[in-house]
Parts: structure tokens; sequence; C-alpha cells
């Protein structure tokens, strides 16, 4: 077979600035140790996300010349709301000026304290927005997914029998909706079968409850699906997208992935009581309905982008490529969860550096180094991300201990990647140097975002 090829040529660059050892060192320890503090002219590969990165296609930047700043009723809004349409399914479409405020919305209306919402995964955002309103988000992850070195198909499934034991504890009176993220973020970018969909909206219908997807990187999703699950190989990704919005009452979603562009988002659903009510937040919150958060240009380069997202070529390049990155650091021996995810390949951190234990956050130190040896930003998500304190302070560590290297869409070729698996090989190679951290100043919530880190002596 020949090599997969970006299905794109480059019509507008924008160039890296190299640093040195020496230039980031100083860069790093200025920074407190946090990726997050350190400005993108000093980073060489920017691999902290995968989120409002992507490279816009020529269609999109005409979309945005073509734009409808109209404040009500813009032509632009009901281009948008037409492609939403057609790929969810879903009857209200209310644009958001990017996924959490879309999950801000849906939240500060269905939650409250002693109210619960279990999902696969949240992401961190939908956590701390289900946590800002009194509520508690509950992860019920799929047994195996919880094994970074295990292969299977749909590592980002909810555990159904989880699902349905945690329904008859609290009581489906307090559970205002069940979520699942497709493809699961903080599971490792695995996906959803269809069939654990259908599972979740049957244990949904049964108990009386309403589903919604968070349905960031939907496109990602159906392309796995089209590959691995039996029965959906000849039908078109958008035919499997259709589908996986059809057993779901709505959706979040983040425009800043799937839908190309580098803001925006939508809230979707069929309830009209419930879309009304989201509807009035909105407008003291983000904009009239007919753009949210957003200008009327962004709205156009949202439409063109979940078109082009849906392209099989696109679809078949984006996996590959991050495949290619993952299968490569197996080959070198380097742990990573398997299989490879959607948008990220995430390092196993236990694995990479065992000498560190998780209250001295083997992730964080990774992420430094690989800053140090080659300029790369990734992020941690393990326990600076996810761990929590016991109420005698002692820290309660996540489950995984992850370093996640996400890939902007349409951004990097592959001798960029190239690059990153030969910075990643040589900061294996030299693991045993790796040193615990600490964290020294913190935020009470999303601290990741600018906690102060150093090293431990
Ligand atoms: N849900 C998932 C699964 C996400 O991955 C994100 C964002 C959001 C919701 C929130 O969307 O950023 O538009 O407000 N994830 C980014 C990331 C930030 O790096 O994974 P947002």
């Amino acid at each position: 077979m020949k090599t997969i090829i970006e299905p794109f040529k480059i019509k507008s660059v924008e160039p890296i600035r190299f640093t040195t050892l020496e230039q980031r060192e100083k860069i790093l320890k200025d920074a407190f140790y946090n990726p997050f503090m350190i400005h993108s002219r000093d980073v060489i590969i920017d691999l902290l996300t995968d989120s409002g990165t992507s490279a816009m296609s020529s269609e999109q930047w005409a979309g945005i010349m073509r734009g409808d700043e109209a404040y009500a009723g813009s032509q632009s809004f009901f281009r948008f709301e037409r492609v939403v349409k057609k790929i969810t399914g879903f009857k209200h479409i209310i644009p958001t000026h990017q996924g959490r405020a879309a999950e801000k919305i849906l939240f500060s209306i269905l939650g409250g304290p002693g109210k619960y919402f279990p999902s696969n995964t949240h992401f961190d955002t939908t956590r701390a927005n289900i946590e800002f309103v009194g509520s508690e988000a509950i992860d019920l992850l799929n047994e195996i997914g919880l094994h970074p070195e295990i292969r299977a198909d749909f590592k980002g499934n909810m555990d159904i029998e989880a699902l349905e034991k945690f329904i008859n504890k609290v009581g489906a009176e307090n559970i205002p909706l069940v979520m699942l993220t497709v493809t699961n973020n903080s599971g490792g970018g695995q996906p959803v079968s269809m069939e654990n969909i259908k599972e979740t909206r049957r244990i949904c219908d049964k108990y009386g409850l309403k589903l919604f997807l968070d349905a960031c990187r939907f496109a990602e999703n159906a392309y796995f699906i089209k590959k691995r699950e039996k029965g959906y190989e000849n039908k078109s990704v958008l035919e499997i997208a259709q589908e996986m919005f059809s057993y779901a009452d709505g959706c979040t979603m983040s425009a800043k992935k799937d839908a190309l562009v580098n803001i925006g988002g939508f809230l979707a659903m069929n309830d009209d009581e419930l879309a009304l009510k989201c509807r009035n937040v909105l407008i003291v919150t983000e904009g009239f309905p007919t753009y949210g958060g957003l200008a009327g240009r962004d709205l156009e380069a949202i439409a063109q982008g979940l078109e082009e997202v849906l392209e099989e070529d696109y679809l078949k390049y984006r996996i590959r490529s991050v495949e290619y990155l993952g299968e490569k650091l197996i080959a070198s021996g380097i742990p990573i969860l398997e299989p490879p995810g959607g948008h990220a390949i995430y390092i196993d951190a236990k694995g990479f550096a065992p000498q560190i234990p998780p209250e001295q956050y083997p992730g964080q130190s990774i992420v430094c180094e690989l800053y140090l040896q080659g300029g790369i930003r990734a992020v941690e998500i393990g326990s600076v991300m996810f761990g929590k304190y016991d109420k005698d302070g002692k820290l309660i560590p996540a489950k995984l201990e992850l370093v996640r290297l996400a890939i902007p869409r349409r951004v990097y070729t592959q001798s960029h990647i190239d690059y990153v698996i030969e910075v990643i090989q040589e900061v294996y190679q030299k693991r045993d140097k790796l040193r615990g951290m600490k964290i020294i100043e913190e935020a009470p919530m999303l601290r990741h975002f600018t906690a102060k880190f150093s090293y431990v002596d």
C-alpha cells in the first residue's frame, strides 16, 4: 500500500521559531514548569491540544468573508443550523462560543445539589460545570478502558451494568441526564461503539432518562465505527453520525474539535421546554439565539468545517497520522495507551517513569522533559488534572497517569511527527533521570491550568 498523504496542499504558512536547550531551561523555569504558562512563540511543536488549533480550509476562509453579521436572523446562522440539523437531526440548535458555554447553560438549568450526571468519562470542563452547580459528575467507564496496555476496539464505552446499578442506587429522579463523550477524550481518545450507544439508550428508556452526547469528536468516533464495528463498513460516515445522534435527546458540542474551527460550539436538543430555558440563559450569557457567542463569520466556518470533517479522505488521513505516531512509539518500546486514539496519543506515565510515585506527578515530569529536549508542548492528564485531596489533605491520585500528545487537525506534516518521535525516544532512553515534582501553588478548581510546580529535592 502507498503512503497515505495529507489530502491538502498548503497555501499559507506560519513560521516556527526554534529555541535552544539553554533558552528552554529558562523558559520552563519562568513558567513554573507548567506548559500552560509557556508562550506559544517559545514552542516548536505544539501538542497541548487539538482544540481550536485546526487549520481552516480555503472554503472556510471564504465563508469568513461571506459571514452575515446581522444581530438577528443572520443568513450564516441558517446555514449553520441547516448543517447541524442534517447531521444531528435535533430540533433546536443553539450556538455558543465554545463547548463549555453549552455545558454551563445545560447544567445550570438541569443541575443542582443532590443531582447526578453519569457518563462514560466526563471531560474536565464538563465535570467542573456539573460540580459548580453542586451536582456530582460520575464516570462509569468500561473496565477495559482502565487498562492502557490492552488493545480493544471500543475502550471508550460506558459500563452498562454499572450505569444501571448506579441508577438504582441514587434513583432515576435524581439523574437529569446521562452523557456519552464521543470519542472519550479523558479516557484516551477511545471510541464508543454504536452497540454501546444503543445499550445506553435502552437503559435510559427503561428509567425514563435523557441521553446527551458530548459530541466534540463525533466524526472521528463515526469513522472508528465504520472501520471497527460489524455492519457499518459500507455506510457513509455521515450516515453513521446520523445514527449515533438518533439515539440521543441532545448534545453539547465544541466546534473547536470536529468542526475544524478556532472558536465555536453549540447545544442541541429535541425537548421544546428545555430549549426555551436554554435560550433564555443564552440571551443573558452568550447572545441572541441566532448568533450565541459567535460572529456570523464563525457560524459560516463551522458549517463548512462540519461538511469537510465528514469527508473520508480527511478522516482516513487524520486517524492514520495519529496511529503512525502511536505505532512508532510502540515499536520503540514506549508505553502508550493502546490502541492509538482518534485525536491524540497518550503516553502511559506510570510505565514510562515507574520510579516516580503518583504523588510526585510522573506525567508532569515527562511533559517538562519533552519541552526541554525538543520544545514539544504536551499536557499531563493524570493526578495533576484529576487528582483530589482527602480530608487530611492527602492526594487521591487519578486512575491513570497519562501524557497527552494531541494532534491539531491539518496542521503538522509527517516530518513534524517524525521529529516528535525522535524527541520522545531520546527522553525515553534517559528516563532514569526523570525526577518527581510537587505543586507549590494551585487554584481550587481546574488547577492544572494555573498550578505552579517545582522538582522535589
Ligand atoms: N468536552 C470534551 C470531550 C472536550 O474535549 C472539551 C475540550 C470540551 C468538552 C470543552 O470544549 O474547550 O470548547 O469549551 N477539550 C479541549 C482539550 C480543551 O484540550 O481536550 P471547549
